[in-house]
């Protein structure tokens, strides 16, 4: 299906903003607008805009009558665009900026206002980042919350794709608004993102300073459509033939979101980037998800690094959700891979792949009954609850917990048939015999076993592996679609009520008290 905005590789402003009128041609870039937030110090904002090759342009940022800072640059030939960058800014605001171009004896003046300093956040992914607050438990009371709010702005991205990688924003569905019920209860699935929002709601709650929210996702589309091709290159990811690129059309084909949707945003300051997505690979491409992720994150890191002349940071955070559960006909391995391959196969974050990245679990959050199908669960509240947990500790620096417990040491003690996990945190535990699996292996056969807990203190827990006649190989949690009802998980971390993430781990021959990659290897003792 193709949307109504469908370009290819236009650069055109679709969008008719009262200030394009002041002069033909010279313009902002299509979301620097009125009511937005500018990231504040200690990077510098990036403004930019098109104007008349050769023109000088002064940009200048106001304070009521006071000019609180100048810069001046020219119009490129080519591109026939300008950039300056901002020095840095604390947060606050209002401010105007202004820009006046000069050419020959023609001055022509744009102005935006009401401009806010603060961090600047991109929320990108499927149609679980896609789903609108009108879509969410408790709509109405969250939709009516949004008094408080009124330093916390919103942008939305048209769905647009394109062959090439576009400079600007060919169509805008959200101008840059403080919220209202109206603009974050637009419809299903249409502009403002339910788990955008509510991250910056609860990061405004800890920092009390301006937050920009620009929502930028597609439903029903795979991690190739969202990745440049140097980073499908890089990961191997099949482009020619049967069942690849040539026959993948719409917005899944490889590249074209990129293209149109994110990378358009690459010359602006943003703090960080929040992600969910990775449904619709897991039948597609699946096991190159431990590739195709982490490299996404270094594409972006890297372009928007070079965009914003250094100003976005090389290793800006990067927080995603890992998938939640649905009710699916057939219960198999898909979906535990793909949360498994979101973590690069480490099974936290972040680790030595995925440097500054957090992760909001969820395979707790299933919704049996809602009207969007369960793969849309309705509880985005505890996502980006969970989700802004990670950005104060990894972004912010905050000490705090933001992640379940996993097992730090796991021990085979086969004379006594248990198996000992050692968490890294206290746990909280609630019975339950077939959430852990041993795979058991004889005559070169292996198959997995419910292993049924036998007894567990403050942070170990002991299974019992008596069921397994054979060698143990691996073991093994909630490593199903559907581990779980609804909060119900058996291991959460008593005080923050995170849940244990998933994980698998192997048998290998390290010696006790050696430490590998995987923190829950099983050593035998
Ligand atoms: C245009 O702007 C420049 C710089 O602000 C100023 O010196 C000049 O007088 C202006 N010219 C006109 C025609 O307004
Ligand atoms: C990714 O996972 C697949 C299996 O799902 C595995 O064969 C491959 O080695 C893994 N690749 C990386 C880079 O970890
Ligand atoms: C945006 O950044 C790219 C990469 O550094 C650069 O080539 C391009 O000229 C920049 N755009 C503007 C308007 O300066
Ligand atoms: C919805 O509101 C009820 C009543 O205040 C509350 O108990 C529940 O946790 C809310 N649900 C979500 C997902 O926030
Ligand atoms: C393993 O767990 C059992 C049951 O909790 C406990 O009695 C035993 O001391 C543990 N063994 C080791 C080596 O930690």
């Amino acid at each position: 299906m193709v949307a109504p905005g469908f370009v290819f590789g236009l650069v055109l402003p679709l969008i008719v903003r009262a200030d394009a009128s002041a002069g033909v041609g010279f313009r902002f870039a299509s979301y620097i607008g009125n009511d937005m937030v500018l990231q504040k110090e200690p990077a510098g904002a990036v403004i930019w805009g098109y104007g008349i090759s050769g023109a000088t342009v002064t940009v200048s940022l106001w304070q009521g009558q006071e000019t609180i800072m100048k810069k001046v640059t020219s119009v490129k030939a080519h591109s026939n665009s300008w950039m300056v960058v901002l020095d840095p800014m604390k947060p606050g605001g209002p401010y105007e900026v202004m820009a006046q171009q000069t050419f020959g004896r023609t001055n022509i003046t744009l102005r935006v206002h009401d401009v806010l300093f603060g961090d600047v956040w991109l929320c990108s992914g499927q149609s679980n980042m896609q789903m609108t607050v009108s879509q969410i438990f408790n709509a109405t009371r969250e939709l009516a919350n949004t008094v408080a709010y009124q330093s916390v702005r919103i942008f939305s991205v048209s769905l647009i794709q394109a062959e090439q990688e576009l400079e600007d924003l060919a169509q805008v569905d959200l101008q840059w608004a403080k919220p209202t019920s109206e603009n974050l209860g637009h419809g299903a699935f249409k502009y403002m993102s339910a788990v955008c929002w509510l991250f910056g709601r609860d990061l405004y709650d800890a920092l009390r300073y301006p937050i920009g929210l620009i929502s930028s996702s597609w439903g029903g589309t795979p991690i190739e459509a969202w990745s440049s091709g140097r980073s499908l290159k890089a990961c191997g990811v099949p482009t020619r033939g049967f069942t690849q690129s040539d026959t993948v059309t719409g917005p899944s084909k490889y590249s074209v979101l990129w293209n149109a949707m994110i990378h358009p945003l690459h010359n602006m300051s943003l703090k960080g980037v929040i992600w969910y997505q990775g449904e619709s690979n897991v039948n597609f491409n699946r096991d190159l998800y431990n590739c195709t992720f982490p490299a996404l994150i270094e594409d972006w890191r890297q372009t928007f690094h070079r965009g914003s002349q250094g100003q976005t940071e090389r290793f800006f955070p990067f927080g995603f959700v890992q998938l939640s559960s649905y009710l699916s006909a057939t219960s198999d391995d898909t979906f535990p891979e793909i949360r498994w391959h979101q973590t690069a196969d480490f099974g936290f974050v972040p680790n030595a792949r995925m440097p500054s990245t957090f992760m909001a679990v969820a395979m707790d959050l299933c919704d049996r009954k809602s009207p969007f199908g369960s793969i849309h669960p309705r509880d985005k509240q505890t996502v980006a609850y969970r989700l802004h947990l990670g950005a104060r500790a990894v972004a912010y620096g905050e000490k705090l917990i933001f992640q379940g417990p996993l097992p730090e040491n796991v021990e085979l003690l086969a004379d006594r048939g248990l198996l000992n996990l050692t968490y890294s945190q206290e746990i909280q535990v609630q019975r339950q015999d077939k959430i852990f699996e041993i795979s058991c292996c004889s005559d070169h056969q292996c198959k997995w076993l419910p292993a049924p807990m036998d007894a567990f203190s403050a942070q170990t827990l002991a299974l019992n592996i008596r069921s397994c006649r054979g060698a143990l190989a691996a073991v093994r949690y909630a490593w199903t679609t559907w581990p779980c009802e609804y909060k119900q998980c058996p291991l959460y971390h008593p005080s923050s009520t995170l849940p244990a993430p998933p994980f698998i781990a192997f048998m290998t021959d390290r010696k006790p008290g050696e430490h590998s990659k995987l923190a829950g290897d099983i050593v035998a003792l």
